[in-house]
This record gives structure tokens, C-alpha cells and sequence, in this order.
């Protein structure tokens, strides 16, 4: 059996990391790191989302704030917001929760907010820095950059030699991943749903990221003896074993049987999930010592 990579363990590390840099920051210059979250709409599973993100931020010691606007609002309002933020000298982070109403131009609005307060890392400016290897300026995507730290915690923060193979291609997640492994010297490949015989690709990988979506696709029988997965997934299916009409968790990854190969395996839940809000606190106390013409802090997983 794997070593199991702990992601709560691992997230409340980083938050307790986040805080000590925060209270120097106010100690040193008077400076709060603020995060300003909106969301637009009633979509459940983005106000639990956004709710743990505004509780995560004040336990951080952030100044924290949250605009909700209705699922019928325009994208000329939604913009003017985003905008007003940019100029708050006392915000920092900016997050639009995603997915937005279906009237509204996603890329837009991610493109209107100020690079330097994109604390999700989806601007262009954030993925051109991180795709050149400009890390000491970049916001880098939140779940790719907790799903490192696990990597880090199995295998060290140098992976060369190492040969990656990143399942998915979003630009949320895979394109991400792939470029921090690359800065990490591991040699990788992109797989999606076009990719020739997946099985026997991850066959060959000392680390596979599954990232497609897909409740798991990826089997145990993939898995070298040894390799490290990060399963990125978060599906909710059906159990009737537990009852009718009940659901529960899973992953990209068939966990039981992919445990029995892998070297160290994250679990959903409680795998990489918890790491993506720790990773989303960092980014914004980066960018508060960043504003303030500081060093930022580096987070690590030990
Ligand atoms: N919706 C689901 N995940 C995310 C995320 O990481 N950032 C934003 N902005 N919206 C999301």
C-alpha cells in the first residue's frame, strides 16, 4: 500500500504558514492582506465554495470581503465591480468564482482583472509568467500549486529524471501542472482524451496527475509500482449501497487498486481539495508583500 498524502494535514501546515508571514506583514508595515471574492447566482456548490474561502481568509487574518450579485445581473455591472476592486488599494486578491451565468464572457472578465491581484492564475499575464518561468512574479493557478507541494512531500522538491504524465489538458489545471513539473525537471506528457493507449502511457509515469473529470477512469492495473498520483478529480455519484438516493465522492482515479501500486496516492476527498483554498491564502499573502515592495514568503509542504 501507498503512502497516503494527506491533504488536510498538509493544508492546515501551509495556513499555519500564511498566518505567521501575515501578522509579520502588519507587524512590520501595517498592511492587512485582503481578499475580495464575488459571485454571481445562487449555484450551490460555489456559495459552499466561496463561504469556506471567506471563513479560511479571516482565519488567516485577512481583511476579507464578498460581493454577491444576482444570476441576472450584466457583465457591464460584473466589470464595473471587478474594476473598482483593481483600484482598492486595501484588496490584494481578486476571485471571481467560476462557472459565471451563461450571459457573461468568462474570458473577459478574468482579463479585466488586474494581473497583480489575480490570485487565481488565470489572467494571461499570470500564464505567460508561469509558462516562461517567471515564478518570482507569477500567480500560479491555485490547485496545480498545492498538488506540487504534495509531489514535493513525496518525492522532493527536484524531479528530474522523473517522468510525469498529466491527464487532462484544461487550463485550470493540466496546462498548469505540466509547466511547474517541467520547472521541476520532471520530463512530461500531456494525455487527453485523444491520447493513444492511455493505459499502457500511465504504465510508464513515476508520477501520474489525473485531471479529466472523469469518475475513475484512471485504473489501479495503470499504476508503475512506486509512482506518485495526485488525483485532481471531485465527482459526486450515485450509492445506493449506502441507501437510495445517496451519493458519495470520487476521484479521477480508482483509489482501492491504484493504492496498491502507487508509492503515495491523494485521496478524495481530503487529497488535493484542501490544498487548493491553502494555495489560494498564499497567493494572496504573496501578492500583499509583493504590493508592498517585499520578498514574497515560500510556502512548503514539510
Ligand atoms: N470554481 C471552481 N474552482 C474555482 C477556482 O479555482 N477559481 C474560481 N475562480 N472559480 C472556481
Amino acid at each position: 500500500m501507498g503512502k497516503i498524502l494527506d491533504g488536510k494535514v498538509t493544508q492546515s501546515h501551509i495556513l499555519s504558514q500564511v498566518k505567521e508571514v501575515t501578522q509579520k506583514l502588519a507587524d512590520s508595515k501595517g498592511v492587512k492582506p485582503g481578499l475580495a471574492v464575488i459571485i454571481v447566482g445562487e449555484d450551490p456548490a460555489s456559495q459552499v465554495y466561496v463561504s469556506s474561502k471567506e471563513k479560511n481568509a479571516k482565519e488567516c487574518g485577512f481583511h476579507s470581503l464578498k460581493f454577491t450579485m444576482p444570476a441576472d445581473a450584466s457583465e457591464a455591472e460584473l466589470l464595473a465591480q471587478v474594476e473598482a476592486l483593481n483600484n482598492d488599494p486595501a484588496v490584494h486578491g481578486i476571485l471571481v468564482q467560476l462557472p459565471l451565468p451563461k450571459h457573461m464572457d468568462e474570458n473577459k472578465v478574468i482579463q479585466t482583472i488586474s494581473a497583480d491581484k489575480d490570485v487565481d492564475g488565470f489572467h494571461l499575464v499570470n500564464v505567460g509568467r508561469l509558462s516562461t518561468g517567471d515564478l518570482d512574479a507569477a500567480y500560479v493557478p491555485c490547485t496545480p500549486a498545492g498538488s506540487m507541494l504534495l509531489i514535493e512531500q513525496a518525492l522532493g522538491k527536484d524531479l528530474s529524471g522523473k517522468h510525469a504524465v498529466v491527464v487532462g489538458r484544461s487550463n485550470i489545471v493540466g496546462k498548469p501542472m505540466a509547466s511547474l513539473l517541467l520547472h521541476a525537471n520532471a520530463t512530461v506528457t500531456v494525455a487527453h482524451s485523444r491520447t493513444k493507449d492511455l493505459p499502457a502511457l500511465c504504465a510508464t509515469a513515476d508520477i501520474v496527475v489525473a485531471a479529466v473529470g472523469r469518475p475513475e477512469m484512471v485504473k489501479g492495473d495503470w499504476i508503475k509500482k512506486g509512482a506518485t498520483v495526485i488525483d485532481v478529480g471531485i465527482n459526486r455519484i450515485d450509492a445506493p449501497e449506502r441507501g437510495e438516493g445517496k451519493t458519495r465522492l470520487v476521484g479521477d482515479v480508482e483509489y482501492a487498486t491504484s493504492a496498491e501500486n502507487a508509492g503515495a496516492i491523494t485521496p478524495v476527498p481530503g487529497g488535493v481539495g484542501p490544498m487548493t483554498i491553502a494555495m489560494l491564502m498564499a497567493n494572496t499573502v504573496i501578492a500583499a508583500y509583493r504590493t508592498a515592495g517585499l520578498e514574497a514568503p515560500i510556502f512548503t509542504a514539510e
